[in-house]
């Protein structure tokens, strides 16, 4: 390890990129804290134990806690380098910048000359130099950078995060990164600590354009998904199958159109194009617009799904609707701006049996444990003949057993394209 390199760092924020972070680091050989305000989180990480599903990270955790290399803390501890990953949600049209500003509140006090401060939660442009700014107000003492000033005690950056749940451990690693310091210098003290763990390209550029990088990313694949959820729709209208459609067209040399689904969730692409629109509202049109396209896929589903509980009391029974999957995306544990649960939410507030699968969790999620007429189901085989509406909703993995033919006589809405 060179000496510029951080020896001891600090992760505040130990979630879903916070915690894979910190144990990579820990991995390495460098001391880590991990922070968080989660006194569960930090107990049961100190037990070398883990509060969220990723592969391999029990045990990658469980040696970094063992080695002592990896303990957790509620409150940041003196260290070379900090890595924020905190919340940064949308609310009311902005994003919600208190977990930054509390995140960095709680490490002015401990910084000292020579130190690094790294932005990782996906932000609006200007984020990071106020961050800085925060810390100046706060540590007067202690010179912080400025685009014109590159000469200060503390160097701050913005390094976004791009990796894929589920592959978090191997893509953190393999990954090509962004490095956008508040000065050049900035920049160069970030890449020392990413060089520790990173195998991809590290690319040096300006705080902004690292800030708008991540939202960017997350807004192309927005609007990709948004023009394959408006076709889906255009082509129930004309009867044509849309999964045959792009399959075909995807044949074309330059063509790569995505999936269609019940609409984009998680925290990502579903919020940081909003970012964008709300730095930018006047010129941002197309990115608001596929927000917009995909915001409204969920209802589009609902009425489907309406149409066919209402067809199936026409004929005088009880209907019996199977929603399967639940989280944001296939294979994943995470709930957050699900555009399938929003979905069982809705229908579950309809006068229906709900049946509802998923793989990843126990107990119903959401809304969802408030309605008498819900059940969670564990055997899915068990539930298809149980229902007579199935609504694909998120293809994980363990429905790839379920064939066309074991939902002979049902009426399937497929919103994944599993069996079209
Ligand atoms: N999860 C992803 O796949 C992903 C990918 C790229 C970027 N991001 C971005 O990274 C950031 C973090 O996302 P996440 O998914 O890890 O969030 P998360 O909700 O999983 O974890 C955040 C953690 O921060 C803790 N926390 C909140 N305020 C704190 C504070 N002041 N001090 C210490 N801890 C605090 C919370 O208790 C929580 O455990 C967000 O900006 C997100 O948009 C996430």
């Amino acid at each position: 390890m060179s000496d510029a390199r951080p020896r001891t760092i600090c992760v505040v924020g130990l979630g879903y990129i916070g915690l894979p972070t910190a144990v990579v680091l820990a991995s390495r050989g460098v001391s880590v804290v991990g922070v968080d305000i989660s006194e569960d989180v930090v107990a049961k990480i100190n037990r070398g134990q883990v509060h969220i599903v990723e592969p391999d990270l029990d045990a990658v955790t469980a040696r970094a806690v063992q080695t002592g290399k990896l303990r957790a803390a509620t409150r940041p501890a003196p260290a070379d380098a900090f890595v924020i990953a905190v919340p940064t949600p949308f609310h009311e049209g902005r994003a919600d910048l208190r977990y930054v500003e509390a995140a960095a509140a709680s490490i002015a006090p401990v910084l000292k000359r020579g130190d690094l401060v790294v932005l990782e939660s996906t932000s609006p442009p200007g984020t990071t130099e106020r961050m800085a700014a925060q810390l100046a107000a706060l540590r007067p003492d202690l010179r912080m950078p400025t685009p014109q000033d590159e000469d200060c005690d503390v160097h701050v950056a913005y390094c976004p995060e791009r990796v894929l749940p589920g592959r978090v451990l191997v893509e953190l690693v393999e990954n090509d990164r962004v490095i956008g310091g508040i000065t050049a210098r900035c920049s160069a003290r970030a890449e020392e600590l990413y060089r520790i763990f990173c195998t991809g390209s590290l690319l040096r550029t300006g705080v902004r354009t690292a800030e708008m990088c991540k939202l960017t990313e997350n807004s192309f694949r927005d609007v990709g998904i948004a023009f394959a959820n408006e076709l889906s729709i255009i082509c129930d209208r004309l009867g044509i199958n849309v999964w045959e459609l792009i399959r075909l067209a995807n044949h074309h040399p330059r063509v790569k159109i995505l999936q269609p689904g019940p609409g984009v969730g998680g925290h990502c692409i579903a919020v940081d194009p909003w970012f964008i629109v709300q730095a930018a509202p006047q010129e941002s049109r197309l990115i608001r617009t596929a927000r917009e396209v995909n915001d409204g896929k969920p209802s589009y589903v609902l009425d489907k799904i309406k149409v066919a509980i209402d067809a199936a009391r026409a004929v005088g029974g009880h209907p019996k609707a199977l929603v399967l999957g639940l989280a944001f995306k296939p294979d994943v544990d995470d709930f957050r701006e699900s555009p399938a649960l929003r979905i069982a939410e809705q229908v579950a507030g309809w006068d229906v049996e709900l049946l509802v699968s998923e793989p990843f969790a126990e107990r119903l999620p959401g809304d969802l444990s408030r309605h008498e007429n819900v059940r969670i189901v564990t055997d899915v085989h068990e539930a298809i003949r149980e229902a007579h509406i199935v609504v694909m909703l998120v293809n994980h993995r363990a429905y790839s057993d379920i064939a066309r033919a074991d939902l002979d006589g049902k009426v399937v809405i497929d919103t994944r394209g599993v069996w079209s």
